[in-house]
């Protein structure tokens, strides 16, 4: 046993010396990626969303696209986002950096406890899923930052400070997008920031390993985010799929865009408008994949539900109020593919 591997805690260290997947990996026939059957990114059109023009006389145009975007897919692409290249390609550069360091150097990150607000870990949830998943993340709270960045690794030398300034970036960028969504539902600018607390903002670098037998499991399976909304940042490896009128569509990187996922909690402030997408990530025998979502979320004690202006007779509340902290001890007690968190939380 000891010589496969099968004893190593992260699947990064595991791939290194494997020719087929344990078993603990594999997928019942039912619930494989099946990629026979997943569209080609160029099936469809997404909205790919230039914010440069939020700040012009197209304004409204840009609004209005945001609203189709969210209301049909639950999600779009942005483009001149005002976050620079080179700081896009450093926070890749510094994840693929901490990703090679030697395994002891990274397990002195390791944790299996999901309520830790820093921590290496692998698949989802080690400690209550049947299936595993072929993929590493460190996971970072990043707002309010000088609550965490002490936590963060030190090694690469350079990490706290690339990522911290990373982080403050994103969230630069992710107050302008809530203003544009709020306008979108008809609300207030600041709506959407007033009614989530003192806001939140977590991070996952997460590594998928080139994987021996990519058909029998996934780097993550179908799920939506528990968030209000995330940024999500591909490198050039495809992989991210999304779930569209009944099928799988591959979502293939575009240099310079982020994706921009609706969360459940935006399914719920909008109620229901707005649809938290199911998306998925499946891995390749080749190469090795990174993504960076920046998950932004209200504060553990955020009361949650539906806006007030958005329910009307004809539209009644779709979800009790909650807090966020209920939600997310709900979300994590779960498996990532079995149930709907939200649909827990609907009247
Ligand atoms: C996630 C996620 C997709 C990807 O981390 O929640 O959906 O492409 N990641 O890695
Ligand atoms: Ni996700």
């Amino acid at each position: 046993m000891s010589a496969s591997g099968h004893t190593k805690l992260l699947v990064t260290d595991l791939a290194a010396t494997v020719q087929q997947v344990p078993s603990r990996y594999v997928r019942p026939i039912s619930d494989r990626p099946n990629s026979s059957d997943v569209r080609p990114s160029n099936t469809y059109s997404f909205s790919v969303i230039d914010l440069h023009a939020l700040d012009g006389p197209s304004r409204p145009d840009v609004i209005y696209q945001i609203r189709r975007a969210c209301e049909r897919d639950g999600f779009f692409l942005v483009k001149n986002h005002g976050v620079p290249e080179e700081m896009i390609n450093g926070v890749m550069r510094i994840t693929r950096e901490f990703f090679r360091l030697p395994e002891s150097e990274r397990l002195k990150s390791y944790s299996d406890d999901p309520t830790k607000k820093t921590r290496l870990s692998t698949s989802f949830n080690v400690k209550t899923e049947k299936v595993a998943n072929w993929r590493d993340f460190l996971r970072l709270h990043c707002y309010p930052l000088h609550l965490y960045v002490d936590e963060w690794p030190s090694n690469p030398p350079s990490f706290r400070k690339e990522v911290a300034e990373y982080c403050t970036t994103m969230r630069q960028l992710t107050l302008k997008l809530l203003e544009a969504i709020s306008e979108s539902l008809g609300l207030p600018k600041d709506s959407i920031a007033n009614s989530i607390g003192s806001h939140g903002q977590h991070m996952a670098l997460n590594y998928y390993p080139p994987c021996p037998q990519p058909d029998l499991t996934y780097g993550l399976p179908c799920h939506t985010d528990p968030n209000l909304i995330t940024l999500l940042l591909q490198d050039q490896v495809p992989g991210l799929q999304v779930h569209r009128d009944g099928a799988w569509v591959a979502l293939n990187p575009i240099p310079n865009t982020f994706i921009i996922n609706i969360g459940d909690q935006m399914q719920v402030l909008s109620n229901d408008r707005y649809k938290s997408v199911l998306h998925r990530a499946v891995v390749n025998n080749s190469t090795e994949r990174i993504s960076i979502p920046t998950f932004y979320c209200p504060s553990p004690e955020a009361m949650i539900g539906p806006a007030k202006e958005l329910i009307h007779d004809e539209h009644r509340p779709a979800f009790r109020n909650f807090t966020y902290s209920e939600y997310y001890q709900t979300f994590w007690s779960g498996e990532l593919d079995t149930r709907r968190c939200l649909d827990l939380f609907r009247i």
